[in-house]
């Protein structure tokens, strides 16, 4: 969920604030871009060198860069560049500072202008924790919808027990990792997608496939985790690597697709058939390598299951069903009779006769076709934004159920 994330870390004086360095170290490895603003005061504990070689991003404590230069650090800027905002340690004059509104110091000026969410992490000690004016301005700011991530029991730097402790840096990361995980549009549901083409065997060494890279399907099974859904992935036999969080099954054959589509699809609340799945499969398959014998060679194939029409005709009420259509002429009128003998929600028709749409290519090129008639063109475009695209309607058809 923090994958591709941009996360402000203001770290302020407190002794904890060593442990920036393993908050840093997490997020960066869930694949978070991190900028680091340090207080002053911060300064005395560690050192600006420390976190930013480990953010790999220059910290920021000053209005105004270093040199003489006439250079200022732009806070608006960086505030609206947050996806979210993360004080820790935040110590209990960073509290009240933020709770007035001063704007003293760089990494109170973008906290007033990040327009993200705030998460505070406190860290003091444990009389300073408990006094009511350090009470006050939490419930101030949880009143503000900042999200408080409380300090944990233990030893503190007074050599005092109690509350007051930073929590631990892996519990700070999981908080905001459980945060985008609640927070995005399609949170919640369950999506099964098919990708890839299906392999059809003829005898140990040969079978009938087709140009299908899969890369559509996997585009769709990426970006559908990254908004929040639980993803089972069916893929046939392609050489993609299976998205972080994604449920992958391997199938060959179009019976593997529907065996597996037939346990699979009750379970989901949306399906999106991305698999290019073969219309015939040979009737007989050897045992044994066929050996080359007359000029001629006839295999005689008989037709596979319809695996998108069989979950069409099983589909649950509410259930979402999406298609793609891969037509090279008549394309609409084509999609469009897919879409209502499928019983599917809408189509994706993909033309061949557009440059650089459909197999192979990282581009594509679609037109959303839906069961109430609309016809949505889009542009060229990466298969990435393209599945973005295709998400985004099913958010909104999911939204205006
Ligand atoms: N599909 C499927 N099972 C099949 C064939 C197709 O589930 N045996 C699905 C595909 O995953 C796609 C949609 O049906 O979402 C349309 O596939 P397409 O190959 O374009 O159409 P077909 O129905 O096979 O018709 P035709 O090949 O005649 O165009």
């Amino acid at each position: 969920m923090i994958n591709g994330k941009n996360i402000i870390l203001a770290v302020t004086g407190s002794i904890a604030a060593y442990k920036a360095t393993y908050i840093i170290r997490d997020l960066i490895k869930l694949g978070a871009s991190v900028k680091v603003i340090m207080t002053d005061a911060s300064c005395g504990f560690i050192t600006p060198l420390t976190l930013s070689t480990l953010s790999k991003n220059p910290v920021l404590i000053d209005f105004v860069k270093k040199g003489n230069t006439g250079e200022w650090n732009n806070h608006v800027e960086l505030g609206l560049w947050a996806d979210a905002f993360l004080v820790a340690p935040a110590t209990a004059n960073t509290l009240a500072k933020m709770v007035t509104g001063h704007a003293d110091s760089f990494m109170l000026a973008t906290y007033l202008s990040a327009k993200c969410p705030t998460f505070i992490a406190p860290a003091m000690d444990l009389d300073m924790y408990k006094h009511g004016s350090t009470k006050d301005n939490l419930q101030k700011l949880l009143d503000r919808n900042s999200h408080i991530i409380y300090p944990e029991s233990g030893e503190l730097a007074s050599g005092l027990e109690g509350e007051g402790r930073l929590a631990e840096p892996e519990n700070i990361v999981s908080f905001l990792s459980k945060y985008f995980r609640e927070s995005q549009p399609l949170t919640g549901k369950k999506i099964l997608i098919t990708a890839g083409p299906t392999h059809e065997p003829i005898d140990p060494v040969r079978f009938i496939g087709n140009h299908s890279s899969g890369k559509m399907g996997f585009a769709l099974a990426k970006k559908a985790i990254n908004l929040g859904a639980d993803v089972t992935l069916v893929a046939g036999p392609v050489a993609l690597q299976t998205p972080k969080g994604v449920t992958r099954i391997d199938i060959q054959t179009a019976k593997d697709l529907l065996e597996v589509c037939k346990l699979e699809a009750e379970k989901h609340d949306v399906i999106i058939a991305a698999a290019a799945v073969a219309d015939y499969t040979p009737k007989e398959v050897s045992s044994t390598k066929v050996k080359k014998k007359a000029d001629d060679w006839n295999i005689e194939l008989v037709k596979t299951h319809d695996v998108l029409k069989w979950m069409g005709d099983h589909k649950k009420e509410a259930q979402l069903l999406v298609g793609f259509a891969l037509e090279t002429n008549n394309e609409v009128e084509n999609a469009n009779k897919k879409l209502v003998k499928k019983n599917l929600d809408f189509i994706v028709l993909n033309s061949l006769q557009n440059k650089g749409a459909g197999f192979k290519h990282d581009t594509n090129q679609i037109t959303i076709l839906t069961k109430e008639n609309k016809k949505i063109d889009f542009e060229l475009k990466a298969k990435d934004e393209v599945a973005l695209d295709i998400l985004m309607q099913i958010v909104e058809l999911e939204r205006v159920k």
